[in-house]
């Protein structure tokens, strides 16, 4: 090596505004949901300085974008890092971006000091890691580690009405600089920086979380059916109201999942009336159930007993029942192997640094199916994120970086 590389912090800084412009709301965070014209612009603004670096880009058929700096044995399978880049619809700008925007900066950094890896590097940018806008969630890391079909989702359509085969398509033959190559390539190991989505390492004061777990997944599509009525004309014997169906079972799974286990978690983040008129007794109403658990057991347990009080309040009040599982993602345990790698490159730099795990689920999660895999936190102004809100200090943006370049030099160069 011809010297150390160095986080470059004007370049970093300024590179995670510029991103946080794409798509930017009025209240200081992002719009730039998956495969968006938001989306495709970030996407657009990460190849041309992949370009202008000498590095090489090509995307994959879900879109998956990678930048890739070659090392001195074409043999070996590259090392990747990243996150995504696509945001909830109103996403913070760090969620994504700056695992993202860290790993090409280990890049550069890496380019600065002359240094050659001795294997490849790849950046990726995974698409609709969020699921907000087409669900599921983590739709690029699962087509890349084979868990999934991009197939599977073409008919999937977007909150907005959008289909995804069309916006896949859009997206992909709006960067014609990068070749599309098949979905699923080999790489030796995959490290995703992200922030943590949670309080813990702002409370403790330690600037980096090194995630050896990430937390079980399981996200339900309730609807009941009902009878649409006059609202002032119907008497109570007469109705089957299924909003007074969902409110039931709402109480029922709020008010008694998470209080009883401290490891739960139970949101219902989405629900809809319909027709949604003020003086009509809904026909249908839908809404949505996100429950995690870091013990599958547990998890599945959680999922029947949500089942099981949306049934009852359905039948109590006179409407049909239909649930959907929309996600299953299991609990994962990182590879010891990389977390290693993460915590010497942190000890090598004075940077404090403890284990946990994610409550958030991270592309990384099905990187470590076919690859052994870890994740870097940083600290997140008091644990706010999926909000505009989203904050993250310009020293832990920097520690952080200089975390992951630690653990780059050392799974790059062995
Ligand atoms: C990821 O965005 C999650 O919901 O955990
Ligand atoms: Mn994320
Ligand atoms: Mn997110």
């Amino acid at each position: 090596m011809k010297t150390t590389p160095e986080v470059n912090a004007a370049r970093l800084l300024k590179s995670v505004a510029d991103f946080a412009a794409i798509g930017a709301t009025p209240a200081g965070g992002v719009n730039r949901q998956a495969l968006s014209v938001e989306d495709r612009a970030a996407r657009r603004l990460l190849v041309e300085r992949a370009l202008a670096r000498g590095f090489t880009v090509f995307q994959d058929e879900v879109a998956n974008l990678f930048i890739r700096r070659e090392g001195r044995d074409a043999a070996l399978a590259p090392l990747l890092i990243g996150s995504h880049l696509d945001s909830q619809p109103t996403g913070g700008r760090f969620d994504g971006a700056l695992g993202t925007l860290t790993a090409f900066e280990a890049l550069e950094a890496l380019a600065d000091a002359g240094i050659e890896t001795d294997r490849a590097i790849e950046v990726v940018a995974f698409t609709n890691e969020e699921g907000s806008r087409f669900s599921p969630g983590c739709m690029g890391s699962m087509a890349f580690a084979g868990v999934a079909n991009v197939t599977d989702w073409h008919s999937v359509a977007a909150t907005d009405g959008a289909r995804f085969s069309d916006e896949l398509a859009a997206t992909l033959n709006d960067l014609p600089e990068a070749e599309i190559s098949p979905i699923g390539h080999t790489i030796s190991a995959f490290v995703e920086l992200h922030i943590e989505q949670g309080p813990i390492l702002e409370r403790e004061g330690v600037p980096i979380g090194i995630v050896t777990a990430v937390q079980g997944t399981k996200w339900l599509e309730v609807a009941f059916s009902g009878e649409a009525a006059h609202a002032g004309t119907t008497p109570l014997e007469f109705r089957k109201d299924p909003m007074a169906a969902a409110a039931a079972a709402i109480v029922r799974i709020q008010g008694d999942i998470m209080p009883s286990d401290p490891d739960a978690r139970l949101t219902v983040g989405r629900i809809a009336a319909e027709p949604g008129s003020i003086n009509v007794i809904p026909g249908r109403v839908s809404f949505t159930v996100d429950i995690r658990h870091p013990d599958a057991t547990i998890l599945a347990a959680i999922e029947r007993r949500v089942r099981d009080e949306c049934q009852a309040a359905g039948e109590r009040l006179g409407c049909k029942t239909v649930i959907e599982q929309r996600v299953d993602m299991p609990p994962g345990r990182f590879s010891p192997h990389v977390a290693q790698a993460i915590e010497d490159g942190c000890a090598a730099q004075g940077i404090a640094c403890r284990p946990m795990i994610s409550g958030a689920f991270h592309d990384a999660l099905f990187v470590n199916r076919i690859a052994p895999s870890a994740m870097i936190f940083v600290p997140c102004r008091n644990g706010v994120s999926h909000n505009e809100a989203e904050f993250v200090t310009d020293d832990h943006i920097m520690i952080g970086a200089r975390a992951l370049l630690g653990a780059v030099v050392k799974l790059s160069c062995e």
